[in-house]
């Protein structure tokens, strides 16, 4: 009852209080009334209480939110932060940076010395060096003795290595991590196709390969840098502590693993000069040394450089792509019996030419890779001031994630039940493979930095699936595992999964 002269006391007591609290929820309710899923960039602190919110399931919330945005929305940093950020899933302003205005989006220094691990190789250069390491890459890698022979070793690599493994797994009944398994699978395949050996990551003891766990911490330190605020980072890396040093551990480890392989395969060259049974990529690459015209610790830098980046774009994406992929397969029973009915109808040899007949296979694994890409999300930088389809101002102070996770499940995009995996969508209503889906599907990157090993995935993909399916039957819980936040769509708990004999079922 005495309240009400109270507060009017107050009020002339302490009228700029009262200013105060006035403005605060006149901003509050300004930025309540916009949808409640689009992150509220607040003064002073921007979005940043919406990003710790949600930081441990990023890629989910930057989908809830670009569905209720149209599919753009400009998340803002605290104050002090170099920039703002356009996140996207529009097609169209994918189609405007990636291809028709490709030259002013290069990946830029920032984007290089966030990635310093990677050196100079083809995921961080731009320009003449970008041009020249993709025209060799891909003559590498789409020569057919190149192909055949991966062909050949995956094929031996599956028989011999993962076969007998998961045959183990099911007579002993445990569980095992299947996630872990592509892991070790694809890390022995990109290193028996890139120098030449087979670091033997999936043998039935789980060794740890120092060369595989650092390439895991380093990806760890990646993502960390896209989260963790930067003056921070820059303590760190002052003080020579944390993920600073985690970073600085793991380059060591990777440049000491790769210094030995080159010097493995330069002494196999020496002792045999003429031998022309050598058909991975680093052997192709001290070939044509003199064209890429280095020498010295220049050109071991290059290699280095060179096999590393094949090596990470090889063994995560792939096995990130599998792994999804067997979990889908395990919740959809009707998928399973329709891949079973086509491996039977054209069992892959090891040349692997029948892999190309597995439409309704392509199709299921296209499906997964839209809903779990393995790169989850791209950066880009505008060089020159440019304003997007969408209607978004970005330059130098702008810089853009594309969000290929969120690109996938936008109904705009796909239709009503776009979070449904139906690899018919993928199929003419003769069963061919439609085409012309591709085009909406950036999985693989579009434009002139799509990905270059592709075909080689695909391949590889299909025959992992050929070498399973008609032998076990995986079952998986079918709680949707949570994707990790990381730089590539891993599970965060890893896929704990239980496999069958197809004879004993
Ligand atoms: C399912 C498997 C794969 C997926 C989803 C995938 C996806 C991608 C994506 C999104 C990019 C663009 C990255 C960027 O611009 O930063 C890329 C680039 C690239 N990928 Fe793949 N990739 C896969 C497998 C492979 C394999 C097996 C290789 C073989 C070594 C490979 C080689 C490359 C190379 C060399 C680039 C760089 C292209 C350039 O910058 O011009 N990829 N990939």
């Amino acid at each position: 009852m005495e309240l009400l002269p109270w507060l009017l006391g107050f009020v002339v007591k302490y009228p700029e209080i009262m200013a105060s609290a006035a403005c605060f929820l006149l901003l509050f309710c300004r930025f309540r009334r916009r949808s409640k899923r689009i992150p509220t960039n607040w003064p002073v602190v921007g979005a940043l209480p919406a990003i710790v919110a949600n930081a441990g399931r990023v890629h989910d919330w930057v989908t809830e939110f670009l569905r209720a945005a149209a599919m753009s929305h400009v998340v803002e940093g605290p104050w002090g932060s170099p920039g703002d950020v356009l996140i996207t899933a529009d097609p169209a302003n994918v189609a405007h940076m990636f291809t028709a205005n490709f030259g002013n989006y290069p990946k830029g220094e920032e984007f290089a010395a966030m990635f310093d691990v990677l050196g100079g190789g083809i995921f961080n250069a731009d320009g003449e060096s970008w041009s020249f390491q993709r025209r060799k890459a891909h003559a590498l890698l789409s020569d057919a003795r190149f192909r055949a022979a991966v062909a050949a070793s995956t094929s031996r690599k599956l028989g011999g290595g993962l076969v007998p493994l998961l045959d183990g797994v099911a007579a002993s009944g445990a569980a095992v991590d299947l996630q872990d398994v592509f892991m070790r699978l694809t890390f022995d395949l990109t290193a028996m196709f890139v120098f030449g050996v087979d670091p033997g990551c999936l043998a039935a003891d789980f060794p740890t390969v120092p060369f595989a766990a650092a390439m895991d911490d380093a990806e760890e330190v990646l993502f960390y840098r896209h989260v963790a605020p930067v003056p921070w980072l820059r303590l760190q890396s002052y003080l020579k502590i944390g993920h600073y040093k985690k970073m600085a551990k793991a380059r060591e480890v990777l440049d000491a693993s790769i210094a030995e392989l080159i010097a493995l395969r330069r002494e196999r060259k020496a002792a045999d000069a003429n031998a022309t049974g050598d058909a991975d990529l680093l052997t192709a690459y001290l070939a044509c040394q003199d064209e890429i015209g280095m020498d010295g610790a220049a050109f071991d830098a290059f290699l280095r450089d060179t096999t590393l980046n094949l090596m990470v774009a090889g063994r995560d994406t792939t096995s990130s792509a599998l792994t999804w992929f067997f979990w889908l397969l395990s919740n959809h029973p009707g998928v399973e019996a329709r891949i079973l009915a086509e491996l039977r109808a054209h069992p892959p040899s090891p040349t692997g030419a029948e892999l190309k007949r597995l439409v309704y296979l392509h199709a299921a694994l296209s499906e997964s890779l839209r809903l779990y890409p393995p790169v989850p999300f791209e950066h880009k930088a505008a060089a020159r001031p440019d304003t997007l389809p969408s209607g978004a101002a970005v330059g130098p102070t702008r810089r853009v994630i594309v969000s290929l996770y969120s690109m996938g499940r936008m109904e705009a995009v796909w239709g009503k039940g776009c979070e449904e995996f139906r690899p018919e969508r993928w199929l003419t209503p003769a069963g061919r493979f439609r085409h012309e889906r591709s085009c909406k599907f950036a999985a693989f990157n579009v434009g002139p930095r799509t990905c270059l090993g592709r075909d080689l995935a695909f391949a590889q993909m299909k025959a992992v699936v050929a070498a399973v399916v008609p032998r076990f039957r995986v079952a998986a819980a079918a709680a949707p595992p949570r994707p990790k936040p990381s730089i590539i769509l891993h599970m965060r708990d890893g896929l704990k999964v239980k496999v069958h004999r197809r004879q004993e079922d």
